[in-house]
């Protein structure tokens, strides 16, 4: 029976990369976790949108929002076997694949802005870091942006203490577990598909989001306090399979290129405001207090966040960090 599963995915991937005819066109599925009102949804159906248009047809684009197909981990199995053909994980989800480098994107405040984040993903660095998939049988697209992320819990967040002994859902990010912990939190690994449910019945306390993913997987209805950090950073790595891509014909690829960097273009370029966009929502519906720092209690956050840089540097590399600074500014 497994002989005959191995077959039949076989057949299928091989179907999937064969001569694209009207008949039978190239299918591409790609697999998210995120609603599709999200950044990643919105630079995902255009990426479709434009790949169809520039292919004439010839590939079709299968997107599976809201972990239907894959939840984390699963997803990066998938595409690694074929079973899909793309995704985009947050920079926070490539350690547990082999490639720690990019929790260097998890240190906190380590952006101050969007505009820091382009000069490293758009220039040597966000290049050389793709290159650290190929050996993971993936090649690394584009970046896409989300956002910077918030904290929210049932207790109010305001200073260092209030987090202390509080459990907080993380992605699968060893820089972002030593975050929570120089906290004093208690960090726990979760899929983002089970976050909402574990903040409702009360498994975690708390989460860190971007405002976007926040309310569409409506978090804010079952958190009473969300505050305003901007701490920290969620953005993705477009990854295709490897042996899926070197094998489309070359003029496919090229337009796939193309619709790719369009698709980034267009969604890095409105990231930004849906997540104010989500902001104003959240703040509308009335479930939620949004809490401000004041500039002393946000240096307060951040000096107590200071010696994650040190705990990590092991992980991720001293030159590696000094590098990523050295980009953003
Ligand atoms: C999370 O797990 O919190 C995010 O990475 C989800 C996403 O893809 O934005």
């Amino acid at each position: 029976m497994r002989n005959l599963v191995m077959v039949a995915a076989s057949v299928a991937a091989l179907a999937l990369v064969g001569p694209a005819s009207a008949q039978s066109p190239i299918v591409i599925k790609f697999s998210h976790v995120v609603a599709s009102n999200t950044p990643k949804g919105a630079a995902a159906e255009k990426f479709k949108e434009l790949a169809e248009k520039y292919t004439d047809g010839k590939v079709k684009v299968e997107i599976y929002p809201n972990s239907t197909l894959y939840k984390d981990k699963e997803e990066l199995e998938a595409l690694q076997l074929g079973a899909v053909q793309m995704l985009a994980p947050s920079n926070s989800k490539f350690g547990p694949i082999g490639v720690r480098e990019f929790e260097v994107f998890d240190l906190p405040y380590i952006l101050p802005d969007l505009a820091a984040l382009r000069k490293v993903t758009d220039g040597p660095l966000g290049a050389k870091l793709l290159k650290l998939l190929e050996p993971k049988g993936m090649t690394g697209l584009a970046y896409w942006d989300n956002g910077f992320k918030q904290m929210s819990a049932n207790r109010k967040l305001v200073t260092p203490a209030d987090y202390k002994g509080l459990k907080f859902r993380i992605q699968s990010s060893k820089v972002i577990e030593a975050q929570f912990r120089s906290l004093g939190a208690i960090p726990q690994v979760m899929a983002f598909g089970e976050v909402y449910q574990a903040l409702q019945t009360g498994v975690v306390d708390g989460q860190e989001n971007t405002w976007s993913n926040i309310y569409t997987q409506k978090m804010h209805e079952v958190q009473k306090y969300a505050t305003v950090t901007n701490h920290g950073y969620i953005g993705y790595v477009v990854v295709t399979n490897k042996k899926f891509w070197d094998g489309l014909p070359a003029d496919i690829r090229t337009q796939l290129e193309k619709a790719m960097k369009e698709a980034t273009a267009f969604g890095n370029g409105q990231s930004a405001k849906e997540n104010d966009d989500a902001l104003e929502a959240i703040k509308k519906a009335g479930k939620t207090e949004i809490v401000t720092l004041t500039t002393e209690q946000d240096a307060a956050m951040r000096k107590a966040m200071e010696p994650v840089y040190k705990d990590v540097a092991a992980r991720v590399g001293q030159p590696l960090i000094d590098e990523f600074i050295k980009e953003t500014g």
